[in-house]
C-alpha cells in the first residue's frame, strides 16, 4: 500500500551535516521525495506537532530544542512508507536504536535524536497537513518501473 510519511531532520542534524547522508538513505531505499523544506520552526507549530507530549516533562525542553536552530522537513512516499521508514530510523532511545538504523548509527541522546517520522497513518496524515499545508508533490519517476512493483 502506498504510504506518505513526515520526516524531520531535527537541528542536530543540520548543525552535525548530516542532511544530505540522511536524505540518502530514504533515496537508496526507494522512496520517493513528495515533499522538501529547510525552516526555522516557529513556537507555534513546534507545540502543534508535538501536542501529544504536553503533559510530559521533557515537553519544554523539547519545544525549545526544536526551535533553536533550522531544521529539514521532508514528505515520502513509497509502498508501506510509515514503518519501513520508522524501521530506518530506530528506537527512540538512540542506545537502544540497532546499528544501521539512523539513530543507531548517528546518535547517543535522547534529546538529541536527529530525527522524527510518523508513527502511523493518522498521525501522518496529520503532520503531513501542519508541515505542508501548501500539499505535496505528485511525479513520476523513471527509476520506480525497475525499483516498484507496478500499481493495481
Ligand atoms: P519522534 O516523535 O521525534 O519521531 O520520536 P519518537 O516517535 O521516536 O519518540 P516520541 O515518544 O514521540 O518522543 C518525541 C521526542 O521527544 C523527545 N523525548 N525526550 N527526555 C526524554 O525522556 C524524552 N523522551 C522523548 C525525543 O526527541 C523524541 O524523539
Ligand atoms: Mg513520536
Amino acid at each position: 500500500m502506498t504510504e506518505r510519511s513526515l520526516v524531520l531532520i531535527k537541528p542536530d542534524g543540520v548543525q552535525r551535516l548530516l542532511v544530505g547522508r540522511v536524505i540518502a538513505r530514504f533515496e537508496d531505499r526507494g522512496l520517493k521525495l513528495v515533499g522538501l523544506k529547510l525552516l526555522h520552526v516557529s513556537r507555534e507549530l513546534a507545540e502543534r506537532h508535538y501536542a501529544i507530549h504536553r503533559d510530559r516533562p521533557f515537553f519544554a525542553g523539547l519545544v525549545a530544542f526544536i526551535t533553536s536552530s533550522p531544521l529539514v522537513a521532508m514528505a515520502v512516499e513509497g509502498p508501506n512508507a510509515i514503518g519501513v521508514v520508522r524501521s530506518m530510523v530506530g528506537a527512540t532511545r538512540p542506545w537502544e536504536a540497532v546499528p544501521g538504523t539512523i539513530r543507531g548509527d548517528f546518535a547517543l541522546e535522547v534529546a538529541q535524536n536527529l530525527i522524527h517520522a510518523s508513527d502511523g497513518p493518522e498521525t501522518a496524515d496529520s503532520e503531513l497537513s501542519l508541515w505542508f499545508p501548501e500539499g505535496t508533490l505528485e511525479y513520476a519517476r523513471e527509476i520506480d518501473r525497475w525499483a516498484l512493483a507496478p500499481e493495481g
